[in-house]
């Protein structure tokens, strides 16, 4: 059984973007709000344009963009580039969010168990990209979001924690995403706050959280 986190101090977050960056806002606005014991020490993008980037800067929090031109055979050495900033920044908590190059183990190993990522699917369903089409496509009742630790595969690290929404039959993939989305920046921020409040454990591959409520009656049926 490994424990996690740090007990109520404040966790320094290290934030990787590549594109609009509305995780990243909703977890800055989380801390800003007083519901998440973090600070974001620095926001790396692998994109010049990325809109996270602006947000970043908008609440006065360093960012980095890490050029790829020439890594694309390199991807550890790529990764080393951003471990070196990570530590920099002296960073705890590794956030994906939105950060769409795939990782490797020199990143991984780096930060053992402290690399989370959001999913925007009920996990271990639809893995990889565009994953609301392919639920609308497979005709799931349900969808939603996981925030989930990082592994080497993709997609297939242990779960903290999961929003279910349903799927309506008029739905579009830009419908369904939306709904998605809304859930996704209420959860991210929860389980970084359940890393920052020590309360994770994982055995295995299972995630168990201390000292939270469960409702086993929580049920859904979709129509
Ligand atoms: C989100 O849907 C997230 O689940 C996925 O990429 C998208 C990023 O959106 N990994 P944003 O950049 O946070 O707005």
């Amino acid at each position: 059984m490994i424990s996690l986190g740090v007990g109520m101090k404040k966790v320094k977050l290290g934030i990787l973007v590549s594109g609009r960056g509305s995780n990243l806002q909703a977890i800055i606005d989380s801390i800003e709000e007083g519901r998440l014991s973090a600070n974001v020490a620095v926001v790396i993008s692998d994109q010049a344009d990325a809109y996270a980037l602006e947000r970043a800067r908008a609440h006065h929090i360093p960012t980095v963009h890490v050029i790829t031109t020439g890594y694309k055979k390199l991807r550890n050495e790529y990764d080393a580039r951003l471990v070196h900033e990570l530590k920099k920044y002296d960073v705890e908590l590794v956030c994906l969010a939105g950060f769409m190059r795939i990782i490797t183990t020199t990143l991984i190993n780096a930060f053992p168990n402290r690399i989370l990522n959001i999913h925007p699917s009920l996990l271990p369903a639809f893995p990889g990209l565009h994953v609301q089409k392919a639920a609308l496509k497979h005709g799931a009742k349900f969808s939603g979001c996981t925030v989930h630790f990082v592994d080497a595969g993709m997609d297939t690290g242990p779960i903290i924690i999961q929003a279910v929404v349903p799927v309506m039959d008029n739905d579009t993939e830009d419908t369904l995403s939306a709904r998605i989305l809304k859930q996704e920046h209420k959860i991210y921020a929860r389980a970084i706050q359940l890393y920052a409040e020590g309360k994770l454990r994982i055995e295995s591959r299972r995630v168990t959280v201390t000292g939270e409520h469960q409702d086993e009656q929580q049920f859904l049926i979709n129509p």
